[in-house]
């Protein structure tokens, strides 16, 4: 064990101690007196009181903002304001210096846009520090929820043949010398030479191979990365995102919608309930960035007002056909502010549609259910009536889709059929169509976007600042 205690453990503690030591990194220096110390475990710095008389000046010149440092002396109750304890150095170590004249983050505000380009340094401000331990959290959160509920955790393949979601936003993987590609006799690129024998990419859903778990295991969840190379630069985009995926043996789709409320909502609690400082800080810097906005933009709650409020409330749950209606009819229809006009059914939401519903119309979360069957997935269970499948997306506020899900195709004809529809080769998916051969039932599942989920609960209005090095069109640096 390392010898020193963190800040997180120091602060639980009753004053007078002796002697301890801390390690962290220099947040701010004032009248070479006073040291605010953090070592990232939680948003509270420690404060370091010295005497420079004891100091050679010279130690004194290396405690700079972003200094790595050892301080070693008694934990006391502080007289000053601001902070309950501090500790009264005898001995400070300079573990790594960090020169002011370089260093790109200064002891003031920066942009968000200036830390994004600076994605490797930027977890050491507040908000990325408050933003990243929720983001653990979260994570923590969701595998304590499967858990308990008797879900085995599903390590679904990275790299694969398929293309679950059939929308063609595949990254491929090749390790062909792609200056010299093999080909066949008709000139077309001969995958048989490549590594898998034929052509790969990067998961975009772990669903397809979730479902066989879940016809042995009953109840499974995925929880990993997943690669779309869709052309969309916006907030909600990333071409690398975490997902999570349940799928449920015998569960439908009102159990499946159940079961997601229920999980969203404990999650959300979890958070609340393990770091108010940390919210408390975000729902400061968000309330900030809202009242630059014009007034009519700005939300009605602040961040800890919108948590409980999810919480609190049943999302309200309509069909496709419900929510065209309610579009179709909206003001803003009529008066044409909608950049994409509802005026078909059939045509797929987008999310200035969503977000008027979330927002204005119901102003709670959302569940849509029942979507014409042509924009949704080949897997979902067809309804009697020809037209609609058993989807469910999951709408919130600020994000619109959060989660999207369904019922799944259980019987084999109809799945075989739709797969002929759409030119999914059954052939080249038959290990998914055995599911349904052999004990297939009735079953469902859905998917959580994780980085949509973290912005939500941090406040945070891009997705680029809740994942660490963000992937998106053009930007792989970090
Ligand atoms: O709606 P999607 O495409 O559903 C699936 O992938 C299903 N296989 C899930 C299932 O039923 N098991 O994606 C699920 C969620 C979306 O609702 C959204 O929250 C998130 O994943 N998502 C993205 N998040 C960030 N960047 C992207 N490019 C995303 N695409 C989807
Ligand atoms: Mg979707």
């Amino acid at each position: 064990m390392p010898q020193h205690i963190r800040i997180r453990e120091v602060l639980l503690m009753e004053p007078p101690k002796p002697s301890l030591t801390i390690k962290g990194w220099v947040r701010s220096f004032r009248n070479d007196q006073f040291i605010a110390v953090n070592d990232g475990s939680c948003h509270e710095n420690l404060q370091v009181v010295i005497d420079p008389q004891q100091y050679d000046p010279a130690l004194l010149k290396r405690i700079t903002t972003g200094a790595a440092i050892a301080a070693q002396g008694e934990l006391v109750a502080s007289i000053g304001r601001g902070q309950k304890l501090e500790l009264k150095a005898q001995h400070i170590d300079i573990l790594g210096d960090c020169p002011a004249e370089t260093y790109p983050l200064q002891p003031k505000k920066h942009s968000l846009e200036f830390l994004r380009e600076h994605a490797h340094l930027r977890m050491r401000t507040q908000t990325f520090g408050a933003v990243f331990r929720i983001r653990h959290s979260l994570a923590y959160a969701i595998h304590h929820f499967f858990h308990q509920k008797g879900f085995i955790y599903l390590h679904t393949p990275i790299l694969t043949a398929n293309d679950a979601e059939g929308a063609g936003e595949l990254f491929q993987v090749t390790t062909l010398d792609l200056k010299q590609l093999p080909r066949t006799e008709n000139g077309e690129i001969d995958y048989s030479q490549d590594f898998f024998g034929r052509k790969a990419n990067l998961t975009v859903s772990g669903q397809l191979e979730g479902e066989l778990g879940a016809m042995a295991l009953g109840l499974i969840y995925t929880f990993g990365p997943t690669f779309r190379a869709e052309n969309s630069n916006t907030t909600r985009h990333l071409a690398e995102f975490w997902m999570i995926e349940p799928e449920m043996a015998f569960y439908d789709l009102h159990d499946n919608m159940n079961l997601a409320e229920e999980f969203i909502k404990y999650i959300i609690q979890y958070v609340l309930d393990h770091h108010p400082t940390d919210l408390e800080w975000l729902a400061n810097r968000l309330q900030e960035e809202e009242s630059k906005k014009p007034q009519t933009e700005r939300s009605g709650m602040n961040l800890l007002e919108k948590l409980h409020f999810v919480i609190a409330h049943p999302f309200e749950r309509i069909t496709y056909t419900e929510a065209f209606e309610i579009l179709k009819n909206s003001p803003y229809n009529k008066k044409k502010k909608f950049q994409f006009p509802v005026e078909r059914w059939g045509m797929d939401f987008q999310s200035e549609h969503e977000r008027y519903l979330v927002e204005k119309h119901f102003q709670k979360p959302v569940i849509i259910t029942d979507y014409p069957k042509e924009i949704k997935a080949f897997y979902m269970r067809q309804n009697d009536d020809g037209k609609t499948v058993r989807a469910m997306d999951i709408l919130f506020p600020g994000i619109g889709e959060i989660v999207g899900g369904s019922q799944r195709e259980e019987r084999y004809d109809r799945l075989l059929h739709r797969m002929q529809e759409l030119h999914i080769s059954p052939n080249e998916l038959y290990w998914y169509l055995d599911s349904r051969k052999f004990g297939g039932c009735p079953h469902s599942g859905f998917g959580l976007g994780f980085e949509r989920m973290v912005q939500f609960v941090t406040g945070m209005t891009n997705i680029r600042d809740v994942i660490p090095f963000p992937r998106t069109p053009k930007n792989i640096s970090f």
